[in-house]
């Protein structure tokens, strides 16, 4: 029995052959962005209320008209066809039967319009990753809206790939190429060597439609890396608009000055995100930039919040300072890895039953009960008791 999901991320790096699990678990450089990012949320304690009747407590959160079962939407991670064969359709099937969204990243290993038919009734959004040629960008906004995606996910974070070591160490590069290394690692994981000779090599394919590229792994794979549009600027958001009817969220802020050009630029929400710490390696915890960004814009834009979420309670920590709710990256992709479709249920249904206890023990019902009021720092204690 798989109790939480540091048990499913144990269960996914036993599955998964070392290649596929350094590129999923790694962080830029040491790691370190990483672990503030996870850390951030043990530096916060409950103040827990009691006596309050908690006898019906709701997880039910408003994203604009819509709502979600719970404050949290499945992230955009592109390449996660290494970790299971469909994965967006996966993903998208599990996330719909949960209530939450999904958001398809640029470079997904399926496509758009495969993921939408898998998932009728998802609330899906599309993650955008600009390339030069700004066709492909169009192209795919227009693929989105066809397919009645709600939302645009604008990733900004990633002019150039961060510097991580372990994919250098692994010869990681697309496509994957044969070596006595990569031979020994697939004996040493049969099942998910299988998986892959069954399925094939997942290929860049959402993005290959947009550039009207055959099944090239070596064009896709520069496509992403070598011709990401490095000039991006904040007034291109009005370019974007011109080319997306929906809804506009701008991912990867750290810097309230960012916050404020965003807000400016009459966006709908922004994700504060160090990108799980796999690009800018030192970079800040997005949950310890949430207070000030969130005095700084006020309740104007919706506030989304990633990296280092593994447990319900760190979703109640984000939404109480100020986040309208989390971008989980990783913890479905360890149930992905772990179990396909019956992994992802599992992890975003003990994500939410964890939700729930931490609430009702908090003594708060319902997520806009969710405030400051409900954390205090361990200093604050330790002042207060010197
Ligand atoms: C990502 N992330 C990501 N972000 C994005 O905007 N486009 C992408 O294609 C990807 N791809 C991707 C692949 C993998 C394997 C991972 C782990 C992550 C970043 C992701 O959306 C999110 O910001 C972080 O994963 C959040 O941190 P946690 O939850 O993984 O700690």
């Amino acid at each position: 029995m798989l109790a939480c999901v540091d048990d499913y991320h144990r269960a996914a790096r036993a599955r998964l052959a070392k290649i596929a699990w350094d590129y999923l678990e790694g962080a830029a450089e040491d790691g370190e962005s990483m672990r503030v990012a996870r850390s951030s949320y043990g530096r916060w304690q409950f103040r827990p209320r009691v006596l309050s009747d908690v006898s019906a407590c709701s997880l039910t959160a408003s994203l604009w008209e819509r709502e979600a079962a719970a404050p949290m939407i499945v992230g955009p991670t592109g390449l996660n066809g290494l970790f299971w064969p469909n994965a967006n359709e996966v993903l998208a099937v599990a996330a719909a039967e949960a209530g939450l969204p999904f958001v398809v990243s640029t470079a997904a290993t399926s496509l758009l319009e495969d993921v939408r038919a898998a998932a009728p009734d998802a609330d899906l959004w599309l993650q955008l990753y600009v390339q030069r040629d700004r066709a492909i960008a169009e192209d795919m906004m227009r693929r989105a809206s066809d397919a009645a995606f709600s939302t645009l996910v604008l990733t900004v974070d990633t002019p150039v790939h961060g510097n991580r070591d372990h994919d250098v160490r692994n010869g990681f590069r697309l496509p994957l190429r044969p070596s006595p290394k990569l031979l020994l690692d697939c004996v040493r994981h049969p099942r998910w060597s299988m998986q892959m000779l069954m399925h094939g090599v997942p290929q860049l394919r959402n993005i290959a439609k947009s550039v009207g590229e055959a099944e090239n792994l070596d064009r896709q794979a520069a496509l992403l890396s070598r011709q990401m549009d490095l000039a991006l600027q904040w007034s291109d958001l009005a370019w974007i608009r011109q080319h997306w009817r929906g809804r506009v969220v701008v991912k990867g802020i750290l810097n309230v000055d960012d916050a404020l050009l965003a807000r400016a630029a009459g966006v709908d929400g922004i994700v504060l995100s160090n990108h799980g710490g796999r690009q800018l390696a030192s970079a800040p915890a997005p949950l310890d930039v949430l207070p000030e960004i969130h005095r700084a814009v006020g309740d104007e834009l919706h506030i989304f919040v990633d990296g280092g979420v593994r447990r319900g309670s760190d979703v109640v920590k984000a939404v109480s300072l100020g986040a309208t709710a989390v971008l989980l990256g990783r913890a479905p992709l360890y149930g992905l890895a772990a179990r396909g479709r019956d992994g992802v249920a599992q992890v975003l249904a003990l994500m939410k039953a964890e939700m729930k206890t931490t609430m009702t023990l908090l003594g708060r019902t319902r997520i806009d009960s969710l405030n400051r009021e409900c954390l205090q720092v361990a200093s604050e204690t330790l002042a207060e008791v010197n």
